[in-house]
This record gives structure tokens, sequence and C-alpha cells, in this order.
């Protein structure tokens, strides 16, 4: 497989407990490039983003990022490996402000040391955190959290970002932007990017490739601006 594959899996299967959730997922994610996952609820979008960043364990199959295999590594190790996952709803931390909840996405050595560095980079990406970095997290609105949970997880520097559903909950406008600074810094830092999405209209136009799970399957892959053009793709997920 080509150097440019940042992120692999191969035939990964995984679920809780007895429950089978993935049925053997294959994906390649090159260098520098936006994957999208859509599908229905229930799908296995956020089974497939936590198997990734290691809070469930595979039962089979192998996880490689940056040629390493990282498959049943502890959560707690992927961010020295520059891996950072926003969960869904972005699960700040309410009653701190938004600088000690960016602070906190630095808490890897490496990043620690060069903290307020950091932070002066994070507020030129985000300007719209630029005056709230005082702010109790629990204040924000729902775009401005989106974008401090997105802020939070670059504090390490990653150089894989994951996103689970970042528009749940945000205005189409604010969708638009928040999915802008993504592309952006995919085309200015050169991240990768994995992106579970129900907006797929709007997914399909920052991603490279578009990838749809049902049922635990990747049933089908290939190019967003194909998958865009798609009449069963266009009925079954974009309500067109
Ligand atoms: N912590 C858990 N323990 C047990 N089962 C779970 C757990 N999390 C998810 N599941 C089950 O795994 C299946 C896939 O869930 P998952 O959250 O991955 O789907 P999803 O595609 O992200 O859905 P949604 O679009 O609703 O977020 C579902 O049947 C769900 O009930
Ligand atoms: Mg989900």
């Amino acid at each position: 497989m080509s150097e440019r594959a940042h992120l692999r899996l191969e035939d990964v299967h995984a679920g809780y407990g007895e429950a089978e959730v993935l049925y053997g997922i294959d994906l390649t994610v090159p260098r520098g490039q936006i994957a999208a996952v859509v599908g229905a609820n229930g799908a296995g979008k956020s089974t497939l983003l936590s198997a990734i960043a290691g809070l469930v364990r595979p039962n089979a199959g192998r996880i490689i990022l940056d040629g390493k295999e990282i498959g049943g590594a502890r959560a707690n190790s992927l961010p020295a490996r520059g891996l950072a996952l926003v969960p869904e709803g972005g699960r700040l931390f309410p009653f701190m402000t938004v600088r000690e909840n960016l602070e906190l996405g630095a808490y890897i050595p490496m990043a620690r040391a060069r903290t307020v560095e950091r932070l002066e980079e994070i507020t030129e990406i985000f300007p719209i955190l630029r005056d709230r970095h005082n702010q109790l997290a629990g204040r924000l609105s729902g775009g401005e959290r989106q974008m401090c949970a997105i802020a939070r997880a670059l504090m390490s520097r990653p150089a894989l970002l994951m996103l689970d559903e970042p528009s749940v909950g945000l205005s189409p406008i604010m969708t638009e932007r928040v999915l802008e600074t993504v592309a952006r810094l995919v085309r200015d830092d050169g991240l990768t990017v994995v992106i579970v999405e129900q907006r797929v209209t709007e997914v399909l136009t920052i991603a490279d490739e578009a990838h749809i799970l049902d049922h635990g399957r990747i049933v089908r892959s290939g190019p967003a601006a194909v998958m865009q053009n798609d009449p069963q793709i266009q009925e079954t997920y974009m309500g067109l």
C-alpha cells in the first residue's frame, strides 16, 4: 500500500461485549485528505472512531497509523502518536473556562512545553474564541462550543483529527463555517481528517473520499465528487 496511506484499517471487527458492531472494516485515508463517513443512526460511525481512538478495542483486524499498528493501544497513549478525537457534542468541561479547556488539550508533555505559543496560533485559526478565553465553556453558543472542542483537539498538534458529527445543534451557516475551518486546517497544516456527518450534502463539499457505513460494513467508497452526483446516494442520504 502506498506510503501516503496515513491511516489504514484492515478487516477491523469491534463492538461492545458480545455484540459486534463493526464487521470487517477496510479503510485507507491518505495523508492530508479528508475522509467522510456517512450512514444511518446506529450504523456504527461513532464506534468506528472509538476503535481508531483506542476507546473500543478491536476483536480482530489491524489499525495502522503512520505505518505503526495502534489497534488495541490505550486511548491515553494516542495523543502522543498524533491522533485527536472530537466526540459528538464536543464534551467540553462546562464549568471551566475556554482557556482551561484549551490547556487541557495540551496535556502531553511535548505540547505542554509550548502551550502559550499554541494558544496564540489556535486563536488565529478560531477568531471566534478570541475574546472568550475567560468565559465558562458552558456559556458558549453551540457554534462556539464546537469550534472550542476542535481547537482543544488541535492543542496537541495532532496529525490525524477525527470529528464525530460536528454539525449537531448548529445552524447551516455555522455548520458551513466549522467545515470550512476544517478544510483550511487540511490545506494549511496538512492535517488528515476523518469526519462523521449526518449533513451529507455539506460534508461532501469538503471531503476527498466518502465512505458509506451500513450496519457495520462499508458498503460504498468513492471520490466525494462522484458520490455527490450519485442518484442512489442523493435519495438515501441527502434527502434529494
Ligand atoms: N457503549 C456502548 N455499549 C453498547 N452498545 C453500544 C455502545 N455504543 C453504541 N452501541 C451500539 O452500537 C451500535 C452502533 O452505535 P454507534 O454509536 O456506533 O452508531 P452511529 O452510527 O454513531 O449512530 P448515530 O448516527 O446515532 O450517532 C448501536 O446499535 C448502538 O446501540
Ligand atoms: Mg454516532
